[in-house]
């Protein structure tokens, strides 16, 4: 029997200015349980300020940014620090990949986990039984997670050894370290090659039906984005101009037009 949906992140009307240009003008969002949302549009549109409003990089203009976690009450997160969305249940991945290099695939998963555990800098430095329990099951979380985006053979590799695909859900794997219930991926297959963007289709589709976490998705990949979502919002210059099934997107007029320069450029 199909679960009910239930609404996740519900946004109305987030504006962002910066100074006089209004990066983000009134835009309004929904993701639901069990659902792939995508927002697209051409470059310099506000998809990223608007990912930013949502966690805590900017305190919007106006607007509101409502959260539903599951079994718990609402929240209006409006100003909240990013360290306290990713606590709710929001994790994200960046358009310019921001993972630690110099450290290992496996370390940079632990430390995605870090907002889940209790170990305390004294903790850490005392080592006690709960701490080192706690340690090793952050470590065994870890590996699985690794297991599950594909990247377990390169676990003890630096992370900047890793080629740019895997870099990519490295960064999803560490988002998912925080147990999100959405998951928002800026433009997660940008510099894919087209083997590597299928893998990451089946990877988020998978995230989504076995990890029961949805996801908002920012991408220039048609492909990938028309293949996997439910439903796409539509921004330009900062505005919502369109919203609706993949097929809806596909025959806007309006949409074509926005894209025809970027598909002129491609
Ligand atoms: N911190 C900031 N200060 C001033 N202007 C900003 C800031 N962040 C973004 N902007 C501006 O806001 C607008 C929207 O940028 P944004 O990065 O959100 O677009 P985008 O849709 O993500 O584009 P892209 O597809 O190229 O990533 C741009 O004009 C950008 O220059
Ligand atoms: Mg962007």
């Amino acid at each position: 029997m199909p679960e009910t949906k239930k609404k996740l992140l519900e946004v109305k009307g987030l504006t962002m200015d910066f100074g006089g240009l209004r990066a983000v003008d009134a835009v309004s969002l929904e993701v639901s349980t069990g659902e792939i949302v995508a927002l697209i549009g051409p470059n310099g549109a506000g998809k990223t300020t608007f990912f930013n409003c949502v966690t805590g990089i900017y305190n919007p203009t106006k607007g509101e940014v409502l959260v539903h976690p599951p079994e718990k009450k609402t929240q209006r997160i409006n100003g909240f620090k990013p360290n306290r969305v990713t606590t709710i249940g929001m994790a994200r991945t960046f358009q310019n990949i921001r993972l630690f290099h110099n450290m290992t695939v496996l370390e940079n998963v632990m430390i995605g986990r870090h907002c889940r555990t209790t170990t305390s800098i004294v903790g850490a430095i005392m080592r006690g039984a709960s701490t080192k329990r706690q340690e090793q099951e952050t470590i065994e979380k870890s590996y699985e997670l690794l297991k599950k985006v594909g990247l377990v053979n390169f676990a003890d590799e630096f992370a900047k050894n890793l080629p740019y695909g895997a870099q990519r859900r490295l960064e999803i794997a560490r988002a998912m370290a925080t147990d999100p219930f959405l998951l928002l991926l800026d433009e997660p297959a940008a510099g894919m090659n087209p083997q590597e963007t299928k893998a990451l289709d089946e990877l988020i589709v998978r995230i989504r039906d076995t990890e029961k976490i949805a996801i908002l998705l920012i991408e220039h990949d048609m492909k990938l984005v028309m293949n996997i979502s439910e439903r796409i919002y539509v921004m330009e210059y900062g505005k919502e101009i369109a919203q609706g099934t993949p097929m809806d997107i596909r025959s806007n007029p309006r949409v074509i037009e926005a894209y025809l320069g970027e598909e002129a450029d491609a």
